[in-house]
């Protein structure tokens, strides 16, 4: 079994300690950050990490077991000594086009990229251009995709057994860079990734995060995502935040509180004069898992078979980053319909964030 070199570059949270703000949560296995999930997986080695931060990255270090060293401010120094085979990119949308493209160019053959995956439209095509150009396996950190819940749905929905699928709603879309990249990759996926035609939204922003083509803040976004098959996605704003619903012709499979609960009903006959209505019936939830290992044992598998094909290759995260900017789209165009694919790729999240203090400690 061969064992891959693996690094992190932004070792905040979602690089190495956002374990400590989540154990405990029911139906949240760990390991959840990246780090935490090479270190479980047993293909992988942690050998290196990278954050213009040298305070967060030595607690890294320390939690980690990574020398000093093997510690770096700058990424392309790291990239260069370490022959790396897989390399994480959990910092934030804005930096991560300029540090995966780089990556890819030097020869690195598996990315983990947090979501969004970028900060602009254009910057998602150069990356998927990169990363095709090189061959590269590549995931987007949407964990929904690696959850076995969701799997579920999809298979509930994909076994017919409910009729076809016509709608679903995500009743708490959220910001969108930050959490709408979660509902609207999951969308997709429980839609079998068919292509979208159009979006019609409203951000429930103030126009002044508009700055010229630079957006100063990530907007909360609610919209209709219509599909080429017919199928539509509403995303809602609404306070049933992680509640998530698929309505197909024969029957509806609810997920409330991102899978603490679940509500499978049928269509039957409810009375002696032929109507019907969906009622409840028995819903085998999946044992869960760990969606950061999942994700990371789906890219060993392919390093392994050496072929780049994985659950959320670069197709697949360009779509759901392609919603986020039709949304904006969208409200900038006064709610009008959009098409895909989009023209207007310039847009970009540019916002003066400091970064946050992870949770050291559990
Ligand atoms: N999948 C999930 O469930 C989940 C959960 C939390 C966060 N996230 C995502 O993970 C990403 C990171 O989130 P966070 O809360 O950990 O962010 P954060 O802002 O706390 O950390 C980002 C880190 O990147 C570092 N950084 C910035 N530029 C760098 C560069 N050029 N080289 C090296 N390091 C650099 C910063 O110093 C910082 O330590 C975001 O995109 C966020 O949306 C995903």
């Amino acid at each position: 079994m061969k064992t891959y070199r693996a690094a992190v570059i932004g070792c905040s949270r979602m690089g190495g300690f956002i374990d400590n703000e989540v154990i405990g949560t029911p139906k949240i296995v760990l390991p959840y950050s990246h780090a935490a999930g090479f270190a479980a997986c047993t293909q992988t080695d942690l050998v290196a990490c990278a954050d213009t931060r040298v305070d967060v990255m030595e607690e890294f270090g320390k939690l980690y077991n990574i020398p000093k060293a093997s510690q770096y401010t700058d990424y392309r120094e790291m990239i260069a000594k370490e022959q790396l085979d897989i390399v994480s990119v959990a910092t934030q949308p804005e930096q991560r086009a300029d540090i995966v493209i780089y990556a890819v160019e030097q020869g690195v053959k598996a990315i983990y990229a947090e979501k969004a995956m970028s900060a602009s439209l254009a910057e998602a095509y150069a990356m998927v251009e990169a990363l095709e150009r090189h061959k590269v396996a590549f995931n987007l950190g949407t964990n929904r995709r690696w959850s076995p819940e969701y799997d579920r749905m999809k298979e509930v929905i994909d076994s017919g057994e409910l009729g076809a699928l016509k709608s679903i709603i995500c009743y708490n879309t959220g910001t969108l860079f930050n959490m709408g990249s979660h509902y609207l990759d999951l969308a997709l996926r429980l839609n079998s990734d068919q292509p979208v035609e159009w979006v019609q939204a409203n951000l429930r922003a103030n126009e002044d995060v508009f700055d010229g083509d630079l957006l100063r803040a990530d907007p909360v976004g609610e919209g209709i995502v219509h599909f080429a098959n017919g199928v539509t996605a509403y995303m809602l704003v609404t306070p049933r935040s992680s509640d998530y619903e698929v309505i197909c012709e024969n029957g509806a499979l609810t997920a409330y509180v991102d899978g603490l609960e679940w509500q499978l009903r049928q269509r039957v006959p409810v009375d002696p004069h032929g109507h019907t209505g969906f009622m409840g019936r028995p819903f085998t939830e999946p044992e869960p898992a760990s969606a950061t290992l999942r994700l990371i044992e789906d890219l060993v598998q392919a390093l392994d078979r050496g072929e780049p094909a994985t659950r959320c290759g670069p197709r697949v995260a360009l779509a759901s980053t392609e919603l986020i900017f039709a949304f904006i789209e969208s409200h900038r165009r006064g709610g009008a319909r959009v098409t895909l694919p989009l023209q207007a790729r310039n847009l970009r999240l540019q916002r003066n964030a400091t970064p946050h203090k992870p949770k050291f400690q559990a």
